[in-house]
C-alpha cells in the first residue's frame, strides 16, 4: 500500500506535527511509504532563503531522529523532484478558482496580510500534486489537512473522468488522539508553526525544563472537574488529548485516572520528556553529520523521481501534451 505525506520546513518542528502527523509516520512507515519535506509549500508565504535551507536540512534531520528510517522509507525534499511543479500546472488546468477560494485555510491566510501570493491560492493543487504523482493511497495528515485531502480526491476523480484513469484516489488517515493540537495557552487556536506563541508551543527539541514550564502554565479552567470536555473545557480536553497522544490511550481513559489539574500536568509533562528527550539527542548527532543528510536527500529524490516521472508522463499524453 503506498503511503505519502508532506510537512513544510517553515519552522521548527512541534508536538502538534509530531502526534498528527510525524510520529504515525515512524510507527508505519515501510518500503512502499514516502515522506517529503515540501519546500515548495513554503515559498507561499515570506522566508528569507538563507533560512528556508537551513530549515530543511533541520526538517530532515528531525525527522529522522522521530523515527524515520531512510533505509526503508522514501524521504526527499520536494523541489529536487521537478514533477511536483509539473504535474501542478497539469492540475491547475483541472481545478477551478471557485473551489480554491473556498478553501479555509486559504481564506484565513489571505485575511491576515495584503497583496499575498497567487501560491497562496494554489497551493492545495501542488499538495494534490504531490500525493497524485505517486498513486498514493493513504495520506497520513493532521485533521487541519482533511479539507485540501477532499480537493486532491476531487481533482483526481475529475482528471480521470475527463482523461482516463491515471490516477489512484487517495484517501487521508488521522491519528486516533491529538488529530488536532491546540495551543496551551488559547486553547481554540491551532497550534502552528507559522504563529509565534512562545509558551503556547511545545517543539519537539524543547530542553525538559521549557516542556515543564509550558505544560504547567497550559490555560485550564476554574472549576476544577476532571472530564473530557471540548465543548466547555477546551484547555484541559487539549492536555487530555496530548496525553493520550503520548501514551496510545483514549483521552476519556486518561481522564478517568486523574482527579488533579496538578498531577495530570506533572505525568505529562514527564510522559512528553521521556519520549522526547531521545529524539532531541539523535537530532543533534545528525545535524552534525552534513554530507550524511545530503546523501539520504539524494538518495531519496533518486527513488521519488522515478515513481514520480513515470505518473507524470502518463498524465501530460493523457491530456495531449507531446
Ligand atoms: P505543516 O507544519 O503545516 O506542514 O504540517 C505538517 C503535518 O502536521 C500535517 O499533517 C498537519 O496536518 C500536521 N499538523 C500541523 N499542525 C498540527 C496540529 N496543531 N495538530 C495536529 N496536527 C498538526
Ligand atoms: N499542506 C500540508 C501542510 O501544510 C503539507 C503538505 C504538502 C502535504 N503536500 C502534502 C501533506 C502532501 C500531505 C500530502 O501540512
Amino acid at each position: 500500500m503506498r503511503v505519502f505525506s508532506g510537512i513544510q520546513p517553515s519552522g521548527d518542528l512541534h508536538i502538534g506535527n509530531y502526534l498528527g502527523a510525524v510520529k504515525q509516520w515512524a510507527a508505519t512507515q515501510s518500503t512502499d511509504s514516502l515522506y517529503c519535506v515540501v519546500d515548495l509549500h513554503a515559498l507561499t508565504l515570506q522566508i528569507d532563503p538563507a533560512t528556508l535551507r537551513t530549515q530543511t536540512d533541520d526538517l530532515l534531520a528531525a525527522l529522522i531522529a522521530a523515527g524515520l528510517d531512510p533505509s526503508r522509507c522514501t524521504l526527499f525534499v520536494q523541489s529536487h523532484v521537478s514533477y511536483h511543479a509539473q504535474l501542478s500546472w497539469l492540475l491547475e488546468c483541472v481545478a477551478t478558482y471557485g473551489e480554491l477560494t473556498r478553501m479555509t485555510q486559504f481564506k484565513e491566510k489571505a485575511e491576515r496580510q495584503e497583496g499575498y501570493r497567487v501560491g497562496l491560492l494554489t497551493y492545495p493543487v501542488l499538495m494534490a500534486a504531490d500525493i497524485l504523482l505517486y498513486q498514493t493511497d493513504q495520506v497520513p495528515v493532521g485533521d487541519d489537512q482533511r479539507q485540501h485531502l477532499e480537493l486532491a480526491r476531487d481533482l483526481a476523480e475529475r482528471f480521470n473522468n475527463r482523461y482516463g484513469a491515471i490516477f489512484t484516489v487517495p484517501v487521508g488517515v488521522q491519528p486516533p488522539a491529538a488529530a488536532r493540537v491546540m495551543d496551551l495557552q488559547e486553547p481554540t487556536r491551532k497550534m502552528s508553526k507559522s504563529v509565534s506563541s512562545p509558551l503556547g508551543t511545545i517543539y519537539v527539541l524543547d530542553p525538559p525544563e521549557a516542556i515543564e514550564r509550558k505544560v504547567k502554565k497550559a490555560v485550564t479552567d476554574t472549576d476544577g472537574e476532571m472530564r473530557f470536555d471540548w465543548d466547555h473545557k477546551p484547555g484541559l480536553a487539549n492536555l487530555l488529548e496530548i496525553y493520550a497522544g503520548f501514551s496510545g490511550e483514549r483521552p476519556d481513559a486518561v481522564a478517568a485516572r486523574f482527579s488533579r489539574y496538578g498531577d495530570l500536568k506533572r505525568e505529562l509533562a514527564e510522559l512528553i520528556i521521556t519520549e522526547l528527550a531521545p529524539i532531541a539527542e539523535r537530532y543533534r548527532e545528525l545535524r552534525a553529520s552534513g554530507p550524511e543528510l545530503r546523501g539520504i536527500a539524494n538518495d531519496g529524490a533518486e527513488k521519488a523521481r522515478h515513481l514520480a516521472g513515470a505518473t507524470y508522463q502518463r498524465a501530460a499524453a493523457a491530456m495531449g501534451l507531446s
